[in-house]
């Protein structure tokens, strides 16, 4: 029973716009609530990510194959990457170490970090090192400028509202590294891996358990061009159990 003689006025859902009812102290709640293991990241069924870290595996070396896709040469590790609403660093310790020297991981919830950093010692995780561990949401994140071959977000950004995500995206873009001289164009990229909403209609559904909006691939893209972002690469997901939602990831550069 609410024993508040003021009890907080709570915004009524609107169905119109799903994420207006985006609350972050319940969602930080939510994820405290947790626990600091894979089934915990996702949601009961851990058995997903080998498959989600094998198809992210499969992209980024795709992408960073270019033209050159042919080639058999392993790629040179990156410099520095970020893993964005990383959790317990499942991203970080399953493809991002493997492919870059540094590391940053951003996540508001420190016993995830904490969990992280403790495990960190016990096991040999590729080629990389942890760098910044950041505790904040995305909302509040400042990527330095210019210093990120991969900004990677996945199933996060359903946390922030479609306003807070454009001007975070906005961040992102200046968070990629640029050309160097005698490139022709820089080889950096921010990565969005996240759940397709399923209504018929492709509205934007919000989940009231976690206060998160799973948006349609329209949102996504038109939320991306408002950023000033094209998508360079998208693909969805194959092989994810049926009852979940289809999840797509997409590979970002400047317009
Ligand atoms: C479904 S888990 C995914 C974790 C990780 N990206 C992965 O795929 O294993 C969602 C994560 O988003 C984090 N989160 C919640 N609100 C956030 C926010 N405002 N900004 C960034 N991350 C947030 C949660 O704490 C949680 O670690």
């Amino acid at each position: 029973m609410d024993m508040d003689i003021d009890p907080p006025v709570k915004t009524p859902h609107d169905p119109a716009r799903p994420d207006a009812s985006i609350d972050i102290a319940h969602s930080l709640d939510y994820w405290n609530g947790v626990s600091s293991d894979v089934n915990g990241m996702l949601g009961g069924y851990p058995q997903t990510s080998r498959i989600d870290l094998q198809g992210s595996s499969n992209f980024l070396t795709k992408l960073r194959r270019g033209k050159t896709q042919a080639s058999k040469l392993p790629l040179p590790p990156l410099e520095r990457v970020a893993d964005c609403g990383a959790g317990i660093g499942r991203i970080t310790k399953g493809l991002l170490m493997g492919v870059s020297k540094r590391v940053d991981v951003v996540e508001p919830v420190k016993k995830f970090t904490d969990e992280l950093v403790q495990g960190l010692g016990e096991e040999k995780v590729g080629m990389g090192k942890v760098g910044e561990v950041v505790n904040l949401g995305l909302q509040d994140w400042v990527p330095e400028a210019g210093a990120y071959d991969v900004i990677w977000n996945q199933w996060c950004v359903g946390h922030l509202t479609d306003a807070q995500l454009v001007v975070y995206l906005r961040r992102c873009k200046e968070g990629l590294r640029k050309a160097a001289e005698g490139e022709e164009t820089s080889i950096s990229w921010v990565v969005v891996k996240e759940n397709m909403s399923t209504d018929i209609r492709h509205k934007d559904i919000y989940d009231e358990e976690d206060s998160s909006v799973t948006r349609s691939d329209e949102k996504f893209r038109r939320l991306f061009q408002e950023a000033g972002l094209k998508i360079v690469a998208t693909e969805q997901q194959r092989g994810m159990p049926k009852e979940l939602y289809p999840v797509r990831i997409y590979a970002l550069r400047p317009e």
